[in-house]
Formats: C-alpha cells, structure tokens, sequence
C-alpha cells in the first residue's frame, strides 16, 4: 500500500534562477536539514525540515540523510535506438552512421525487440539520475509505440518522436514524405499529451529529408504548435559540406531548417558547434534552443560548443548525452566533459551553474519549469538522492571538501550512476524497491 503523503528528509538544493557561482544565493536555496513533502505525485512543500514537519502529522518518512536530494535530471537529446551502438570503433559522424548506427537502428522495426530495448533504455536512463529525456526513436512506429508505453509504465515525463528520414539511409530506414507525415501525425494522435508524454516532430538532419519531406514536417509543426521539433545542426565538417551540396539555395545549414517553417522556441538543435554569424542571428531571433552534447563531439571528434559565445546572444543552450554517439547515460559525466570543453576555449562551468543545468535550466529549454526541474509546490516530484562518497576516490577526496560547491563539483567530476542512491518519479522510489516498504511512521 503506497501511502499518498511520505517526506522526505536529507541536505536539499533548489534553483530558482541560473547561479553564476555560489555567490548568487538569490538564485537557490539549500537546506542542511530540510524536508521535502510529497503528495498524490506532486510537491506539496519543501524547506527546512522542521517547519515541512509542522505542516506533516503522521506523515511516513523517509530519511536520506547525509544524502544530497535535488530535482531529477533532465536530458535534451537522447538516440532511443542506440543503446546497442554506444561505445563503438574509430569513425568521425557519417561513417559512425553508415557503419554502426543506421544497420542497428533498421532492427526496431520489430516491435519484440523495440519492446526489449525500451525496457533496459529507462533502466539506464532511471539509474544514472534521469528523470526526463528528450529522445530521437528509429523511423518505424512500433519503436514509438515502445518509447511511449515504457514511459507510461514508469510514470516519467518524456518527450519523442519517429526520424522522419527519406534518403541517404539504407533499406528498411527510408520512409517517404507522405508516409512519414501520416505516421508522425498518427503518433501525434495516440502519445502527445497522453498522461506525461510529449511528442517531438522529428525531422534526423537535412542530409537525411528530402525537401519534400522537411515540407512535411514543416506542415506537421504548422498543425501541431504545442508538439516539439528536434533535429541535428553543424555537427561536423563533413556533415555540413554535404548539406551545402544537397541544398545549394540555402544560405547556411540553418537555413535549410528556416526556410521549412522548423524553427520555434520549441525547437532543439542538437550539437550546433560550426556555426556562422548569421546562424546565431536566426537562433536569437526565432527562439530555436541549440543543445550542448560534451561526451559526444569529443567522442566523434565534431568540435568544440561555444557556450559562453551564444549565451552572450542571449540564447538559451541546453545540454545533453546523446546516447550513442554519447558516452554516458549519466548527465554528471556529460557536466564533467561540457566543463573541459569549456576548458579548452578559455570558458568556465561553475558547479553551482552546472547542476541548475541539467535539472531547471533544461526544464527552463523545454518550458517545462513550472513542472519539472525545480521543488517548488504543485510541481512533481521527480528526485534524485545524490551521494558524493560512492566510490573510493570520491569519499577521499570528499574528506577534504568544506563547501558545498566543492561537493557539486566533486559529483560533476567523479559522478555516475554509482553516485544516484534513489530516484524518484512522480512521487514513487524507481531505483530501489517501492516507497511503501522503505518509509517509518514518522
Ligand atoms: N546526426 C544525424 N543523426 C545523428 C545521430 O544519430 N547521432 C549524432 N550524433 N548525430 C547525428
Ligand atoms: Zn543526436
């Protein structure tokens, strides 16, 4: 029996607004004893644990202390179908699709498999910290249909959508234009907002849609204003040399996707490394998110994301794994690679902007603040536990921190699944066992 009310009591951290450092106090808060209440799912109240208490007679509790209790971990760009490629051999982005990704991605059109992945995909996604994804499923329905029903399964707030893609792509990865419309908008029909889905319009990348097909999509957005779009920008040298060949009226690479209508505030652009001047005017203008993936284009060799020079656009950078292209599930060791890349263009990554990131700054990416990323009351309660003395290099160095910066920091760059002690979805234990069996009367 899973009791409608549990508190939850450890250290809590909460962004209200992006921090610059730890001197910015106006923009978080954090309790060395705090609380956080929960009921029927949502955020009831959070603060320090004694005045959440007051308001909680005969609440169980559930104590997490010394733990360190925040909002789950969003995640902007995720490849559903590529659990099976991540961590593969030798190639820069086109080879990497054309040798691993497009022939493992052709088998989600068998929706047993598709059914299978989906299943060990939010495990991962769950025990790393993840609360929220935003993901790219393969061209076929049935592995929506996985994505989807998994999520619901589980009772997790996500985003996604079928790749359209019309040629350059092998057998059995092709859709056309008309068909991808159909089955994106059968989609759009049967997920987006279905219980705490979104749908995402999902055109891969302008190498992969023919103009007719990018029409379509274009058409898609026009008739659904409150789904997301998603796609891939100047990842890659080689990408962008290609494009520039099969759209030869385009300006740039961005204006490829302008000249479709793809280009909204609800619009994700996936790694958006080389880009020209005039690219960053039309992301100011229109609102278009460009988001960050560290463990990616170090691992494909794409490039280096300039964050400080968009933000002093004014545009506002998500970040994320890419999973498979990616290297870790987990959005602590994407922060440990985003801080050297920054590293290496003279930037920084305080801990303190860092961990608003990837929980209320992404939320803020995907205007879904006011329901996920932060604790503040009636938003819900997705969590995550964090232990910074997990493993033996951590608890070491832990020995030696006083701040909490220094602890944020030594989970930025130490951090993985390991350092997740429990997560919460939706007001329900997901990591470890069920809530019911781990609460005392209080
Ligand atoms: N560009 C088009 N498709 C992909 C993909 O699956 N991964 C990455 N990293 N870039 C892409
Ligand atoms: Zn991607």
């Amino acid at each position: 029996q899973t009791p409608s009310r549990v508190l939850l009591r450890g250290r809590i951290l909460d962004f209200k607004a992006e921090p610059q450092d730890d001197r910015d106090t106006d923009a978080f808060t954090y309790h060395e004893d705090g609380a956080i209440l929960i009921k029927d799912g949502l955020i009831e109240a959070a603060g320090p644990y004694a005045s959440v208490l007051s308001q909680a007679h005969d609440v169980p509790v559930i104590d997490h202390r010394p733990h360190l209790l925040m909002a789950g971990f969003v995640d902007t760009h995720i490849h559903f179908p590529q659990v099976q490629v991540i961590a593969s051999w030798g190639a820069q982005l086109l080879d990497w699709l054309n040798t691993y990704t497009f022939p493992e991605e052709t088998r989600f059109a068998d929706p047993v498999h598709a059914a299978a992945m989906a299943s060990g995909f939010y495990d991962l996604l769950i025990g790393h910290g993840t609360t929220s994804a935003v993901a790219f499923c393969s061209v076929h329905a049935a592995s929506v249909d996985a994505f989807f029903t998994e999520a619901a399964q589980r009772n997790m707030r996500m985003i996604g959508g079928k790749v359209m893609m019309d040629r350059n792509a092998p057998d059995g990865l092709r859709d056309t234009p008309q068909s991808s419309y159909d089955d994106s908008k059968t989609l759009i029909d049967k997920w987006h907002g279905k219980g705490r889905a979104h749908y995402a319009i999902t055109p891969r990348f302008a190498i992969t849609s023919t103009p007719d097909q990018l029409d379509m999509a274009g058409a898609l957005v026009a008739e659904h204003p409150d789904c997301y779009i998603q796609t891939h920008l100047s990842e890659n040298a080689d990408e962008i040399a290609f494009t520039a060949q099969l759209y030869p009226d385009a300006p740039d690479y961005l204006g490829v996707y302008e000249a479709h209508g793809l280009l909204t505030p609800r619009t994700l652009l996936g790694h958006s490394i080389h880009l020209t001047p005039r690219e960053i005017d039309v992301l100011s203008d229109t609102g278009a998110k460009p988001v960050f993936c560290p463990t990616s284009n170090l691992f494909l060799g794409s490039g280096l994301f300039d964050d400080a020079g968009l933000r002093g656009r004014g545009i506002c950078n998500a970040i994320a794994t890419d999973v498979g292209a990616g290297t870790s599930y987990s959005m602590l060791q994407t922060l440990n690679e985003g801080y050297k890349v920054l590293q290496l263009q003279g930037q920084k990554l305080h801990p303190m902007r860092a961990f608003h990131w990837i929980t209320r700054g992404n939320a803020v990416a995907l205007g879904l603040e006011d329901r996920i990323g932060t604790l503040a009351p009636g938003t819900e309660a997705d969590i995550v536990v964090l232990d910074a003395r997990a493993t033996p290099a951590a608890a070491l160095r832990m020995a030696r921190a006083d701040t909490l910066s220094e602890e944020l920091f030594v989970l930025q760059m130490l951090g993985d699944d390991r350092a997740v002690a429990e997560v919460y979805l939706a007001g329900q234990t997901a990591k470890n066992g069920s809530v019911a069996a781990r609460a005392l009367v209080g």
